[in-house]
């Protein structure tokens, strides 16, 4: 199994670093364009091959595709990242030149790729992906929904004074700060409603810091997170190299699903060795649909900014 990451900087690296260390993986390219530096990131993360007891081979590259050939999964994290302010909207002028040449260049090499876009803005650079190249449907994928549904897990964890593992959550819709969708209705702890702890104020509270949760990572930080992205990353890579057949929020190409079309947005699907396998229609109240649509129109909104 080999897997490109293109963007050998924050989230690529901690990508790298956690597929490493499952260990399923036979190979890891990072590319970068930045001279040397996906050389070093690799060189790095091999020094800790014997350290952490992994054998997945990491190699990097600058810009140079042929080393990419006979991929099987690539994921797109090359861009800027959001600073301190800004939304991930803001991105679009130099991320979307650059995740289509980056998505074009990778095709080329590897006609079977499967396809995972992190760069922001994700949705729309999702869409992007599926314009720019000739991939089925179920072979793009964007990841932002597993991120977004561990920052709710994390959120819910914390006001339930809870492990994180008697926690389950699902956040669906854009990856915005104003599009997501956290299902807080069908939260649960243990299999128990989490309203049943809860009360009211304290879920819109969950809910809300949820949604804020990469532009508080970024105040703090300075720039946007990584060992949450990196995390999520490498769970979608893993539930595809092994095709684990688990479900997670991505952003998929719906044609009709929840009533929507022609743009990428969260959803829950199965992830497979095919990439996508199903999207899930799971049933939504009529609150959380009409959510789900505002936030549908925040993302074809951006989509109008591309020039297809
Ligand atoms: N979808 C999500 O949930 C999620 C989460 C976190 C970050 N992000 C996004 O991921 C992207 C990367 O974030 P980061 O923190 O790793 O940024 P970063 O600046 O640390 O790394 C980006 C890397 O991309 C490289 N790059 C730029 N243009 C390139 C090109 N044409 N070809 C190859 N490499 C190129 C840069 O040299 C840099 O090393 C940003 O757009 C960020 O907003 C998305």
């Amino acid at each position: 199994m080999k897997v490109t990451i293109v963007g050998a900087g924050a989230v690529g690296a901690s990508c790298a670093e956690y597929i490493a260390i499952k260990d399923f993986a036979s190979e890891v390219v990072l590319l970068d364009i930045k001279e040397g530096y996906a050389e070093g990131k690799a060189m790095d993360l091999m020094q800790c091959a014997s350290l952490n007891g992994f054998d997945t081979k990491i190699t990097g590259v600058t810009n140079d595709y042929s080393k990419t050939a006979g991929s099987d999964i690539a994921v797109i994290t090359s861009g800027i990242p959001r600073k301190p302010g800004m939304t991930r909207e803001e991105l679009i002028g130099i991320n979307a030149g650059i995740v289509k040449s980056v998505a074009e260049s990778l095709v080329a090499e590897s006609p079977n790729v499967i396809l995972i876009v992190v760069s922001n803005p994700m949705d729309t650079m999702t869409y992007l992906a599926h314009k720019a190249i000739d991939l089925p449907k179920n072979k793009i994928i964007g990841m932002g929904g597993a991120l977004d549904s561990a920052r709710f897990k994390y959120r819910l964890a914390e006001a339930l004074e809870a492990p994180i593992s008697d926690v389950d959550g699902m956040v669906i819709g854009g990856h915005s700060d104003v599009g997501m969708v956290p299902l807080t209705a069908h939260a649960t702890r243990n299999s128990v409603k989490v309203s049943e702890f809860l009360s009211e104020e304290r879920l819109n509270q969950v809910m809300e810091d949820t949604k804020v949760g990469g532009a508080t990572l970024t105040k703090l930080l300075g720039t946007s997170a990584w060992y949450a992205p990196g995390a999520a990353v490498s769970a979608l890579v893993q539930a595809i190299a092994c095709d684990q057949k688990k479900m997670f929020p991505c952003s998929a190409l719906l044609e009709g699903e929840f009533g929507l079309n022609d743009l990428c947005i969260g959803v829950p699907v199965i992830l497979g060795r095919n990439g996508i396998e199903k999207i899930v229609e799971i049933e939504l109240s009529e609150a959380e649909k009409t959510k789900l649509h505002t936030s549908a129109e925040g993302v074809k909104k951006t989509n109008g900014l591309l020039e297809l």
